[in-house]
């Protein structure tokens, strides 16, 4: 089932997420719904507080850019519980966007390479330091689980540019081709 997707200006965007028991309810069809709602929007990864859940939950699919990087063909991955643990010193800028942030995209400083924990889509803990694109991109969703934005790390200047465009999402303003839940007027 495709969720809607809730865009900026939603509080719970801004809210620590939890972590979850072992046997909260339905987990296989909240995470198949997760992957069916991530693909349908083509994000590479989509965490729980964006489908209005404030839990530890984020899914992660890199098989969509396999062909550039063969290394992640078939890579399509749920991350229960997850932290990082630590992050490298040596940092990079690549450019983002946001499924929550639609039209934004910009340059975000972060570590190369990130140790992280977690419990993969069959319950199995992982304990490991991982780099590359991947890396990034468990960055920029777990970030949305301790309530941050990609938005939040750019400088004085970049967030003064892109004003315009969070106040037009506050006020109801989107296109994008995905199904989204707008705050309330
Ligand atoms: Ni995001």
């Amino acid at each position: 089932m495709i969720l809607p997707i809730y865009t900026y200006g939603q509080a719970v965007l801004r809210k620590e997420a939890e972590d979850i028991t072992l046997d909260y309810p339905n987990l296989k069809e909240l995470l198949d719904n997760m992957i069916e709602t991530m693909q349908k929007a083509e994000g590479v990864g989509l965490a729980a507080p964006q489908i209005g859940l404030p839990i530890r939950v984020v899914v992660i699919d890199l098989d969509v850019i396999s062909e550039d990087l063969p290394e992640y063909k078939g890579f399509i991955h749920a991350f229960i519980n997850g932290h990082i643990l630590e992050e490298s010193e040596e940092t990079e800028l690549m450019d983002e966007g946001c499924l929550s942030l639609p039209g934004i995209h910009e340059s975000v400083r972060r570590a190369k390479s990130v140790h992280v924990a977690y419990l993969d889509e069959n319950l199995q803990p992982h304990d490991e330091w991982v780099d590359g694109y991947l890396a990034r991109v468990i960055q920029h969703e777990f970030d949305h689980l301790e309530g941050h934005m990609f938005i939040d790390h750019l400088g004085t200047l970049r967030k003064q540019m892109i004003k315009g465009k969070l106040r037009d999402l506050m006020s109801g303003k989107v296109r994008c081709s995905y199904r989204t839940k707008l705050i309330k007027k």
